[in-house]
């Protein structure tokens, strides 16, 4: 076997076989095969595609590829969430602590700001004292006291997925449904948990632009799931504008205790009960209708609240500084028009909020816990010229660049403009 005749395999439109994707992904690893041969083979597999058994296949590879998380010394079904990547999406941080509150055990493996899009971790680590570097004997301990621990992944968790993830990054090769679907699904299986819930977003702020690749690469992720063993459920949401009201780092931990404190945007809070809902459905100890009766009375208890700061104070966090943010410390940011909000670059109001410091360009880029973007008036609200549709939570750096993004941003229609539904599809 050789990684030329591979390339030359992909390039005519056959399948790879198991040995050639191993002899591939083995070989990457250990540097036999060089970066410029790995990506004629990635860009063959993003113009010709990968069957669903090379998915497969390619999953479990890289999943050999390195450590696999033992999550046997938890009691009990434990439940991961994972999110594509959205702006303003604190979903992880709401939705968690309500699965937990219902009995779910999650055992959380979280990431840093990726792009324009924001981390749970940077979230939680904007919280005084939060430790996110735990040891595997204090995360599964954790796991078993409070019912939940958020962490940041410290063992050597598919290093194939790194090593071929920033090689994608520099050849045009991320957007690719087979090799996102594999890159994700491997760490997920990896990290150990039993059953998984993935929460696809779709629209102008998301990696998949429109629902149909949204659903393509929703059903192969479920798929790949279910026939590695793992009982896989996924829903399909929007993300043609900002999740939620605020995006930056303590502006959404604020937003994600007034959720679960059953205040707040109700399209949030539709969306997180529904989420951590599926974390209790795919336990297959309730049916869809039972799970989110549940959800409900632990959201209007405010048992997810108290389990979300039990979690805080398990981990070291002082909630103190988070509830003493200034909220009317902000510069106002208004309507350039009359009209109604006919839609929001979403992505842009992510590029703005990480102008301002909330997320990072490089990997080693510092970030400022405290700035980021309110949003008063979304797509379909009627906005009168000069209206304030957005407070700007100012850091260290300079707002210019952020309000430059933001005029780009909004696009304004004389016609009542349809609000788009929070979630499209769930495949069971
Ligand atoms: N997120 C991932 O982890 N991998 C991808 O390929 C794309 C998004």
């Amino acid at each position: 076997m050789d990684i030329y005749s591979i390339i030359s395999k992909k390039k005519y439109k056959k399948e790879l076989n198991r040995n050639e994707i191993e002899y591939f992904i083995e070989g990457y690893i250990d540097n036999s095969i060089p970066d410029y041969q790995a990506s004629a083979l990635l860009m063959a597999i993003l113009l010709n595609g990968l069957t669903y058994n090379e998915t497969a296949c390619l999953t479990e590879t890289m999943i050999n590829s390195g450590d696999k998380i033992d999550l046997s010394g938890i009691d009990g079904i434990k439940v991961d969430k994972h999110s594509s990547g959205g702006v303003g999406d604190k979903i992880s941080l709401i939705s968690c602590p309500l699965a937990a509150a219902a009995g779910v055990k999650v055992a959380k493996m979280s990431g840093r700001a990726l792009g324009h899009t924001g981390g749970t971790i940077d979230k939680l680590e904007s919280i005084k004292g939060f430790n996110t570097a735990l040891c595997m004997s204090d995360f599964i301990s954790s796991v078993n006291k409070t019912g939940i621990c958020i962490a940041s992944q410290t063992k050597n968790i598919v290093p194939a997925d790194k090593k071929l993830y920033a090689l994608r990054d520099v050849t045009a090769t991320i957007d690719s449904i087979p090799l996102i679907a594999a890159s994700i699904m491997s760490k997920k299986i990896a990290s150990g948990a039993d059953k998984i819930v993935l929460d696809i977003k779709c629209g102008n702020g998301a990696f998949m632009k429109t629902a149909e690749e949204a659903e393509e690469l929703a059903q192969i992720m479920v798929r790949t799931g279910n026939s590695l063993g793992k009982k896989t459920m996924g829903l399909i949401t929007d993300m043609n504008i900002p999740l939620g009201k605020c995006i930056g780092n303590r502006l959404e931990v604020i937003e994600a205790i007034d959720i679960l404190s059953n205040k707040g945007d109700e399209r949030l809070k539709n969306l997180a009960v529904k989420i951590a809902a599926k974390m209790l459905e795919v336990t297959g100890q309730f049916d869809s209708d039972k799970s989110e009766r549940i959800i409900k009375e632990k959201l209007i208890s405010k048992e997810g609240l108290s389990k979300l700061l039990e979690m805080i104070e398990n981990q070291g966090g002082d909630i103190k500084e988070i509830q003493n943010f200034d909220m009317d410390n902000y510069i106002p940011y208004k309507a350039k028009k009359d009209g109604y909000i006919s839609s929001i670059n979403t992505e842009n109001a992510g590029l703005a909020a990480r102008s301002l410091g909330a997320g990072r360009i490089k990997k080693d880029d510092i970030i400022d816990y405290n700035c980021g973007l309110y949003i008063e008036k979304t797509a379909g609200d009627y906005v009168e010229k000069g209206e304030q549709i957005i407070r700007i939570y100012k850091g260290n750096k300079d707002i210019n660049k952020a309000v430059k993004l933001l005029d780009e941003s909004f696009s304004y229609s004389d016609k009542e403009v349809k609000k788009n539904p929070v979630i499209y599809k769930i495949i069971n």
